[in-house]
């Protein structure tokens, strides 16, 4: 397993959930990490927590010269070297099928898709100087059938496909690609999608607990070592791991 420290780690969507718990988790490791997200204020609050091996840049997947700006300052915090994209900025949109709007959807697989594989575009020749990687972040969504949540799973679902075509494309330059699968972690996401105020969006995710093999939803730590895995496997390419408490498994007591 390849060492974290000294790595320079790009984390987007860093300035809340899973992002922000796995910059501290890397700059706990000794890494060079430098977040990414739209709003300035989270992503500054955050950098400074985690002090001076953090650094934010604030910026919209979405954006060209937004994309080429994270990429850039994660090059220059890590000395001239990036080891590892998180592609982890993304957004949850729902609805029933009659009822999506075209715009939104064009939204969701641009933030949640796109920005990922022109991110990776501009990362490939720092990732190969590095023998580095990709993370993308898939979710639980491909495994267990959420009515109304087409838009957001079908964004999962191709992430998941981008694992094993990438990992293909990108293996004889000796970069790695990954992906990870959480099940249920509490985050802004839920929220953020419209999907009621923070206790409302807690109170549901713990209604799912009983759904998981494990008994309950997971931490933002725990799908932070999951990452780390990830970043250090050196003969581990084109993967999705579940880390997901067994919610995937659909368990059914008949
Ligand atoms: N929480 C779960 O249960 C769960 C399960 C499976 C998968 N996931 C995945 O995990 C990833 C992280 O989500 P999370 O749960 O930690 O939720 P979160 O706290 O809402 O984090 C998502 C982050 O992405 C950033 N982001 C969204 N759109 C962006 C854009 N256009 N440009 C730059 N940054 C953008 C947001 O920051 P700004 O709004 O400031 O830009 C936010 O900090 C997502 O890809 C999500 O789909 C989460």
């Amino acid at each position: 397993m390849r060492p974290v420290e000294g790595m320079s780690i790009l984390i987007t969507g860093g300035g809340s959930g899973i992002g922000a718990g796995t910059a501290e988790h890397f700059v706990r490791l000794g890494a060079k990490v430098t977040i990414s997200g739209r709003r300035q204020d989270k992503i500054d609050a955050e950098a400074s927590r985690m002090g001076p091996n953090c650094r934010g840049v604030a910026g919209d997947v979405t954006v060209d010269t937004d994309r080429r700006k994270m990429i850039a300052t994660a090059v220059e915090h890590g000395g001239g070297r990036l080891d590892a994209l998180l592609s982890n900025a993304g957004n949850m949109y729902r609805g029933p099928i009659d009822q999506l709007d075209e715009q939104e959807l064009l939204n969701i697989f641009h933030t949640n898709v796109v920005a990922g594989m022109m991110l990776t575009g501009l990362a490939k020749p720092y990732l190969e100087q590095t023998k580095g990687c990709v993370v993308f972040v898939g979710s639980v969504h491909t495994q267990r059938a959420f009515p109304g949540a087409s838009p957001y799973a079908a964004t999962k679902g191709a992430l998941e496909t981008l694992t094993r075509v990438l990992a293909a494309e990108l293996g004889p330059a000796g970069i790695r690609v990954g992906c990870i699968r959480p099940g249920a972690v509490f985050t802004e996401i839920n929220q953020r999608a419209g999907l009621g105020d923070a206790d409302a969006a807690y109170q549901r995710l713990l209604g799912l607990g009983s759904a998981h093999a494990l008994g309950r939803i997971g931490t933002v730590e725990e799908i932070a070592e999951a990452y780390e895995y990830l970043v250090r496997a050196e003969w581990t390419t084109g993967n999705v791991l579940t880390v997901d408490g067994g919610l995937g498994l659909g368990v059914t007591n008949a």
